[in-house]
């Protein structure tokens, strides 16, 4: 019988060495060599798969990436130092002056940046449909257009795009359908499964799981991955094989944490959805969601995300967070422990007034990632803070 992906996932590692380990060992190494230079000339000119230099390959490296494509159903991946170079190789490999790319309006603020700022500089347009009025994506679509990219949940607003339907579009006008799918995790949701051509993570977050590391990585179509790792191989943007190593440890144990995370988080949103100091709460998995139907029909379970606005917009939110005194202020997501933060002040303060409203950011918006602590021990934190 075939086995399922997590078991496949936590069997597969990287061949056992003569010492016999059980753990995969850490192959800290800039390089690997060769018995000799015909050895070398046939690694060199890809007629064999050996690893050359740790830019280009290394085993750690190889055990993660493989370990994310059972995951996501994925035929190839590379894997980078960051989510945002993962972002970024996914742009540059396939995208030229001239081109155009669709993206949904509400994204994590340093893609924004990169969207904006940096893509233009080469020639490459852009435009972005608001993730919640799905009847836009078509009319947007240029004659230039070759990539159309969204993130689904949103970060940090939490809307959801229909994946089945914006693949459909890519489909019929043949474009590389790319997707951040950071915040649901391959054990939640997999945008293959509904077309993707393109799955990028930021390994940072829930895949490390404990914010010990920075990593990202690309998987997808075995010829476009091709075109991410030319692009990586030369320009350097390679995950380090320490930040691998426990990176692919972490993902044995992604989905039994992720189904905790989950959990908390919708007990968290149902006492919460009606408190008197809370104008509007959002969780892909409260029945109340804009998007309830499309999330339940494309994910396993609603994540480990949180957001809710605060009456009184900006003072309170900066109240409630001075309040807090369990859950962590710091700049990240994903890990064991809560963190609270707030969006418009911090990761998405380089969006003006207007950008902000755009994408649903507003002034007393407070993101929660739910972390592995007790959910009543989170929940009295956060009901004291808005107490006081
Ligand atoms: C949805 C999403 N994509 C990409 C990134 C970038 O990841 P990294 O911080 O690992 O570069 C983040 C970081 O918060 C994110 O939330």
């Amino acid at each position: 019988m075939e086995q399922r992906p997590i078991t496949k996932v936590i069997r597969k590692q990287t061949e056992r060495t003569n010492e016999m380990e059980h753990s995969s060992p850490l192959f800290l190494t800039s390089s690997f060599c060769f018995d000799n230079t015909e050895d070398m000339r046939a690694a060199f000119a890809d007629e064999t798969d050996d690893n050359i230099y740790s830019r280009f390959s290394n085993p750690n490296v190889k055990e993660f990436v493989d370990r994310v494509c059972l995951l996501e159903g994925a035929e190839a991946g590379y894997a980078t130092s960051s989510g945002m170079s993962a972002v970024f190789a996914s742009f540059m490999a396939f995208m030229k002056q001239g081109d155009h790319l669709l993206s949904c309006s509400a994204i994590f603020g340093s893609t924004h940046t990169v969207i904006t700022k940096f893509l233009p500089r080469y020639g490459i347009e852009y435009s972005y449909v608001n993730s919640s009025k799905p009847g836009e994506w078509e009319a947007a679509i240029r004659p230039n257009t070759k990539m159309i990219y969204i993130e689904t949940p949103t970060n940090p607003g939490l809307e959801i795009i229909d994946l089945e339907f914006v693949s459909s579009l890519a489909k019929k006008h043949n474009l590389i359908l790319n997707v951040d799918n950071c915040f649901a995790t391959p054990v939640s949701q997999r945008p293959v499964d509904f077309g993707a051509d393109l799955v990028v993570h930021s390994a940072t977050k829930w895949m490390d799981g404990q914010g010990r590391v920075l990593g990202g990585v690309v998987v997808g179509k075995k010829e476009l991955i091709q075109d991410i790792y030319l692009f990586c191989r030369s320009t350097g943007p390679a995950l380090s094989p320490f930040n691998a190593w426990l990176l692919s440890k972490s993902l044995e144990t992604l989905d039994v944490r992720m189904e905790r995370h989950a959990a908390n988080a919708m007990k968290i949103s149902e006492a919460l959805k009606d408190h008197p100091k809370i104008s509007w709460l959002k969780y892909p998995f409260l029945p109340g969601h804009p998007q309830y139907k499309i999330a339940k029909k494309q994910m396993r379970d609603g994540g480990g995300i949180v957001c809710f606005e605060l009456k009184g917009g900006v003072e309170s939110g900066r109240k409630f967070l001075d309040n807090l005194q369990m859950l962590s202020l710091t700049a990240n997501l994903g890990d064991t422990k809560s963190i609270a933060s707030h969006p418009a002040s911090t990761t998405h303060a380089k969006l003006t007034e207007k950008e902000r409203q755009d994408v649903n950011i507003t002034p007393g918006l407070i993101r929660i990632s739910v972390g592995l602590e007790h959910s009543d021990d989170i929940l009295n934190d956060i009901l004291q803070a808005l107490e006081k």
